[in-house]
């Protein structure tokens, strides 16, 4: 049977949309499952819904913890019987419940060449910086801001100063290297 995923998203997610279409062409082997959002009506889920996968939505101000919302989520995993966790543009900390339950299945990607630039707005911070080679970092998660072992990486050389164009460069490597990255690390599962 194929493996699951599910994707974890707040925002755009056009890397959802890298990894469902990878998916759903046959360069990774395995279904995205389910798509989970703390924003609801995120245009991530319009996106599932393009791709026939379902949504889980909910607001973490309904909860009184981490614990108690994390629990909620883990049930919706079970149930679908998830293998692995991809975050794309998850814009919070992982807590126990998830870290415990799928320890070693929980990656995410971020816009820098780990560990520089942790947190929101890391293309911002590079190019306050002055950076000049930028990147992008898949990595497994553990409890910190972007922190974890780092399982793959790519640099974006950039030396201009406008951000849509910089941001389109990043982002076109993420929707490459994300997809790259689960194909091989599903096969490992
Ligand atoms: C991506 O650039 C991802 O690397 C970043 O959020 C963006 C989501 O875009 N993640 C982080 O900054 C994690 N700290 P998307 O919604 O279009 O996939």
């Amino acid at each position: 049977m194929k493996k699951k995923i599910a994707i974890f998203a707040s925002g755009n997610g056009t890397n959802f949309e890298a990894l469902a279409q990878a998916c759903a062409d046959g360069r990774i082997n395995a279904e995205v499952a389910l798509c989970i959002t703390d924003k609801p009506g995120a245009y991530v889920t319009q996106r599932a819904a393009r791709h026939g996968v379902p949504v889980v939505e909910f607001r973490p101000k309904d909860y009184d913890s981490k614990e108690a919302f994390e629990t909620m989520l883990l049930g919706h995993l079970k149930e679908k019987g998830i293998d692995l966790i991809c975050l794309a543009g998850y814009m919070r900390i992982v807590g126990d419940v998830l870290l415990n339950a799928y320890a070693g299945r929980i990656i995410n990607i971020h816009p820098s060449l780990l560990p520089a630039f942790r947190g929101a707005d890391a293309i911002g911070q590079a190019m306050e910086y002055g950076v000049k080679i930028y990147g992008v970092s898949i990595h497994f998660v553990d409890s910190t801001l972007d922190g974890g072992k780092i399982i793959a990486q790519a640099a974006v050389e950039y030396e201009g100063s406008d951000r849509e164009e910089l941001e389109s460069m990043i982002h076109a490597q993420e929707h490459e290297l994300y997809p790259k990255t689960v194909a091989r690390l599903i096969e490992n599962l």
